[in-house]
């Protein structure tokens, strides 16, 4: 396992670039399946996830071109073989190939996928959405067999908003006979983002990025260009780390509106932001005011930003408080924080924050994505030297995290 060195307690100043969005370009790849020619995927961002879905293809026998941030993808070598449970457990992810391959061949083979450990994460939405449409499961031992005669659309409600279960339904129906109506949908800029994708190869899906989705089943998908719209989650993560340390810290290439409830928090903490078209520049500030905080889906405050605002949200004068209302285990890093002089408590799903209170280095453990980037952005914060074990949790979702944040001025190095 690797480790990042991080020698705190200087100001950062200058541009970071935020890359494409690793929640769309996970499930873009797969979806590229149903293409009965060649996409080409642009702004792909260069994180581990990436790599483990290009495994995928690569085992599947897809014909695959990748560079700095382009992927061609060209399915019509592939086959339709069982996907061994080392490769799907990578990420979770893994499971839009069963939408995809169910929605290309009616026939898909594979292993539950993996991902953060940062609750129970059931699949059972995405699988009552494949029911619906028509297709038989068989599950034994973690290894599910959906197989279907044919597709049909039909009406499926959601029990909640689910990322992955909406994405999974809208990949499934593309290619089904008639019309797919999907009720409570998950409304993220990623799903618009997909819906997009799929209908520029020619599928008909209207309503992406509202409660209401409608797939029209087509019957082919042609080749096309798409982009991966920018990482809402990296650019929140950095515009927190300016609110932290920043002097001028601009975090660029993004869409502003897809961190509003972000950045509208900020502003309620008293941190002045120079909001533009596609870039955010902020700077540290005292006097922070407390907030409370509570997670939701888009377009309110969303899960994956509360563990890096949490060591924000220590500096603040008072107590804040965050509920996480997605996952059950999405405090792990509450304890290191801790350990590194935090004051933060544990209430089931809720945390409260007391502050203002330094931060010093310390050995801590990035135990999930999100709670790696916290501990990344305290250690910044904190007097003298931060050792972050099992970094490689943060590399699966930040592009070039060591280069962008030496590039601003940050004392990081990362050791093998
Ligand atoms: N859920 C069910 N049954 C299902 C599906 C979901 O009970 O069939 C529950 C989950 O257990 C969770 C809630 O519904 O409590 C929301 O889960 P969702 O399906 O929306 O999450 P996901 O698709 O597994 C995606 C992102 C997560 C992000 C969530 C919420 C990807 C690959 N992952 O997960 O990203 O936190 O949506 O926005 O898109 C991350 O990037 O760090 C990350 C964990």
């Amino acid at each position: 396992m690797a480790k990042i060195i991080i020698e705190g307690g200087n100001e950062l100043s200058g541009n970071i670039t935020i890359g494409g969005a690793k929640n769309s370009a996970v499930a873009l790849i797969p979806a590229s399946l149903l293409c009965d020619g060649e996409v080409t995927i642009d702004n792909v961002p260069n994180i581990s996830d990436i790599d483990a879905l290009n495994e995928i293809l690569l085992y599947l026998g897809a014909t695959v071109q990748r560079d700095k941030t382009t992927i061609r993808i060209d399915s019509r070598t592939i086959k339709n073989k069982s996907i061994p449970q080392k490769i799907s457990k990578k990420l979770r992810a893994s499971y839009y190939f069963m939408a995809a391959l169910l929605g290309k061949y009616k026939k898909v083979e594979m292993y539950f996928p993996g991902g953060c450990k940062i609750g129970a994460r059931p699949i059972d939405q995405t699988l009552k959405a494949f029911k619906a449409l028509g297709a038989k499961i068989i599950e034994d031992n973690n290894k599910y067999t959906i197989t279907a005669e044919e597709l049909k659309g039909t009406t499926i409600y959601l029990d909640m908003p689910s990322v992955g279960a909406t994405i999974n339904t809208i990949i499934a129906s593309c290619k089904a006979k008639g019309l797919t109506i999907l009720r409570n949908a998950a409304k993220e800029p990623e799903i618009v983002n997909v819906a997009t994708f799929l209908n520029q190869m020619g599928a008909k899906i209207r309503g992406a990025g509202t409660s209401e989705i409608k797939i029209y089943g087509v019957e082919k998908l042609d080749s096309c260009y798409t982009e991966v719209i920018p990482d809402r989650i990296e650019a929140g993560t950095y515009v927190i780390l300016g609110a932290l340390v920043g002097n001028n810290l601009k975090i660029e290439n993004i869409i502003p509106d897809h961190i509003k409830s972000l950045t509208s928090k900020l502003t309620e903490m008293g941190i002045p932001l120079n909001i533009d078209i596609n870039s955010i520049t902020v700077s540290k500030s005292d006097n922070l005011k407390s907030v409370n905080v509570r997670t939701l889906g888009y377009p309110g405050f969303p899960t994956d930003l509360q563990q890096p605002l949490t060591a924000l949200l220590t500096q603040c004068v008072g107590t804040s408080s965050i509920t996480e209302t997605i996952y059950e285990n999405r405090f792990q890093n509450v304890l290191y924080l801790n350990n590194m002089g935090a004051d933060i408590k544990i209430n089931d799903k809720q945390i409260k924050i007391t502050g203002p209170t330094p931060l010093h280095g310390e050995k801590v453990t990035a135990t999930d994505l999100r709670a790696g980037a916290c501990l990344i952005l305290a250690a910044l914060k904190a007097n003298n030297t931060t050792e972050i074990d099992e970094i490689e949790h943060v590399l699966r979702g930040y592009e070039n995290i060591v280069e962008k944040l030496r590039s601003v001025g940050a004392k990081i190095k990362i050791i093998e």
